[in-house]
């Protein structure tokens, strides 16, 4: 059976999303049929429709998702049909050879569904981030649905499943930021906010938050930044070496993605600091350092894909500090939105308005 659905589709680079008929099968060998209940809005899901990410339009957006599981195909042990899931762009194939050296968490060759989803007349989508979840159901690889507490709301549940998990992640899984760091936290959007607040949970002891926007700066301080800085006004190197005595902070999370804000994460750290890039650059961006700073700073350039997690070990841990009442999952959620309010959240978010807007399925 094909299940004719309504979904937010980026159909051609730059152009406004539009809200069209997808086709979806019922799950095969290995898939999970995932009934959507709610999903974030991500910055990636702009970049794809910018095509920066890729040219392979038409995308199917949406990837923050959390639902219900509503079918599975033949061998699927991991979910049944009512289990309610956080989806996860990452599902270790434990075959590939980052798995097999016991580094699933990079894993090259992450499960999907096999089976595509379709515009009406029958053209290919490709899903955002193996995922697709601005719609009503979706088709994934069984691994990439994870099950968690019901007891956490879907609007603040799925959150994890990308924005949350990758800042949360980029700070406390690449970064090893730990009892006593200092961090500094560059661009405070919903990735480098949850880059802030899983710093103080890990009992960071200074967080510089920094960003151009005094909102976000405001949100950063609530979500446990203890210092802000105004780059508008303020040199952030300047401000994070004063904030630590002289000396730069021991983990610098980059969360913008510009040339600019890395540079700055470079600079801004202690000796033998770390810089985690999280921020997507585009394909067009590149960066000049002088190699003897690259040597004489030393310590650690890192990237973090999707904060380097292991979504059946962290996302339960995430849901269990949402209910717990030490992750503010609900502060991350600045407005409900309904399917064909996608654009208008892009704006909104281009604006700084917002950290996210999560889009509801009705009756779910
Ligand atoms: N690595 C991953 O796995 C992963 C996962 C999710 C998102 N991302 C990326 O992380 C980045 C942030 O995502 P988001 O959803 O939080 O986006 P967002 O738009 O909500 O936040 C970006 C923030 O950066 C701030 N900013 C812009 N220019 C700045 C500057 N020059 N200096 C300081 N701050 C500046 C903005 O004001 C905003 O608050 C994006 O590039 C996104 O694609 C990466
Ligand atoms: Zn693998
Ligand atoms: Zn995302």
């Amino acid at each position: 059976m094909v299940h004719e659905v309504r979904g937010i589709v980026a159909l051609d680079k730059g152009s406004a999303v539009r809200l069209e008929t997808i086709l979806v099968p019922d799950p095969g060998p290995g898939e999970a049929l995932v009934s959507v209940a709610a999903c974030g809005v991500c910055h990636t899901d702009l970049h794809y429709r910018e095509g920066a990410i890729n040219d392979d339009f038409p995308f199917l957006l949406g990837h923050e998702a959390a639902g219900t599981v509503e079918a599975v195909g033949e061998g699927v042990t991991n979910v049944a049909p009512g289990d309610y899931v956080v989806l996860a762009w990452r599902a270790p194939c434990g075959r590939c050879r980052s798995c097999r050296r016991g580094r699933p968490w990079y894993c090259f060759d992450s499960a999907n569904a096999a089976q595509p989803m379709t515009l009406g007349d029958g053209r290919k989508l490709s899903p955002a981030l193996g995922i697709g979840a601005f719609v009503e159901k979706t088709l994934v690889a069984a691994g990439q649905a994870v099950k968690v507490n019901p007891a956490a709301r879907p609007q603040a549940a799925g959150l994890i499943g990308c924005g949350i998990m990758a800042g949360f992640g980029a700070a406390v899984n690449t970064g090893g930021v730990s009892r006593g760091d200092t961090v500094a936290v560059i661009g405070c959007g919903g990735v480098g906010n949850a880059a802030i607040a899983a710093s103080a949970i890990v009992g960071a002891r200074t967080i510089v938050a920094v960003d151009v926007d005094s909102r976000k700066l405001e949100w950063a301080r609530r979500f446990g930044a203890t210092h802000t800085v105004d780059a508008t006004a303020t040199d952030p190197v300047a401000a994070i070496k004063e904030l630590t005595g002289g000396f730069g902070a021991d983990v610098v999370i980059e969360a913008v993605g510009r040339p600019e804000t890395y540079r700055q994460a470079f600079y801004a750290r202690d000796l033998a600091g770390i810089v985690v890039q999280v921020g997507v650059p585009d394909p067009s961006m590149t960066i000049d350092l002088p190699m003897i700073e690259l040597f004489g700073m030393g310590g650690a350039l890192k990237s973090s894909w999707y904060g380097d997690c292991l979504p059946t070990r962290d996302f339960p841990v995430l849901i269990d500090l949402y209910l717990s009442g030490r992750l503010d999952l609900d502060g991350f959620v600045t407005e409900t939105i309904p399917p064909d309010g996608v654009e208008e959240a892009f704006a909104r978010m281009q604006r700084g308005e917002v950290l996210r807007s999560v889009v509801e399925f009705p009756g779910r």
